[in-house]
């Protein structure tokens, strides 16, 4: 049986650190691309260096030219540029626009059949520009944001409870950015909603720190955005697209109709498979969080109509 062909674009903090993973889980070979050459080849040297001592048999290797991630099933789209302090992440869209969009379409010409995986920020919009490159179908270009943002929010909650991150459930819907929808009724401590465990002010306390979860570490870092953190959680849709798992996980989706909006990657809960999108999750909002991710959504629409034609 061939084995599963994951192409990461974008050798640096995210695109590196997200290869590592697949390769010492052993879930795929590895392909990581770079625009500076070199370094990709550097790293996946490197990488494969570790590979008697982990004890994995995944290939993994670095390159600039396209025609060696020809036939992939995966492209994880990590290339552009991160954020600096004090910028949010829509200070990056032109610069990323222009990079998504030529490494998509240099990787779907040899890889008609990938599922696309998009972490480039600003994330949402970013879809929107390798979906066009692309001309894959809306199963096929999935955005990893949610993933991260309720990762986040699973962290403060069993923080804040003294409890396992194991036993925390968190769900964050909408974009992601400032408007994004942290749902503390759906989000739970042992089944048990977290509205019914702290008072108010701390739910909304930790709602805004998951909001702002991003730029607390652009501002510890001064020189670059989170990265071990965006790479688990981009493993975790790799492995759930790859295993066939069915994973439940809020991704950026281009939606037609769900949640009230249509022709929009806004992020859901979606049900992830070896089809890549298989099903959107529909759940109930209140009035309250309907508006929310309304708000949320209309962000995003204002920032594709900005994108260059
Ligand atoms: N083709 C291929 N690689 C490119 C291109 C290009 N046209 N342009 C830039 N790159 C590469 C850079 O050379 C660099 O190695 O993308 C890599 C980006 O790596 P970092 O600068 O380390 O940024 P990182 O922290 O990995 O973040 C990447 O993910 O989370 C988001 O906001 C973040 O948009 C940013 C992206």
């Amino acid at each position: 049986m061939a084995r599963n062909k994951v192409t990461v674009i974008g050798a640096g903090n995210v695109g590196a650190t997200t290869a590592q993973r697949i390769a010492e889980a052993g879930l795929a070979d590895v392909v990581l691309v770079d625009i500076v050459e070199g370094m990709p080849q550097g790293k996946g040297l490197d990488l494969a260096e570790a590979a008697p001592v982990v004890g994995h048999d995944a290939r993994i290797t670095g390159t600039n030219d396209y025609a060696d991630t020809a036939g992939s099933d995966i492209i994880v789209v990590t290339s552009g540029i991160p954020r600096k302090p004090g910028m949010s992440r829509d200070d990056l869209i032109a610069t990323n626009a222009g990079i998504v969009g030529g490494v998509v379409t240099s990787a779907a010409a040899v890889s008609p059949d990938a599922i696309i995986i998009v972490v480039t920020n600003p994330l949402d919009v970013m879809c929107h520009v390798a979906m066009r490159a692309s001309g894959f179908p809306r199963e096929r270009v999935l955005g990893m944001a949610g993933v991260l943002d309720s990762a986040r929010f699973r962290t403060f909650i069993a923080m804040e409870m003294g409890v396992s991150v194991e036993d925390v459930h968190a769900f964050v819907l909408g974009g992601h950015g400032d408007t994004m929808v942290p749902l503390s009724r759906y989000s739970t401590v042992a089944g048990v909603p977290i509205t019914e465990l702290l008072p108010e002010e701390r739910v909304k306390a930790l709602e805004t720190r998951t909001a702002n979860g991003g730029a607390e570490i652009v501002a510890l870092l001064k020189t670059g955005s989170a990265y071990y953190a965006p790479a688990a959680c981009t493993f975790e849709m790799v492995d759930a697209i790859l295993r066939d798992r069915k994973r439940v996980l809020p991704c950026a989706t281009y939606l037609q109709g769900e949640f009230g909006v249509d022709g929009l990657f806004v992020g859901v809960p979606v049900v992830l498979g070896r089809g890549g999108l298989e099903r959107v999750f529909e759940i109930t909002l209140t009035a309250d969080e309907q508006a929310a991710f309304d708000r949320s959504a209309a962000a995003v629409k204002e920032l594709v109509a900005a994108l260059p034609a």
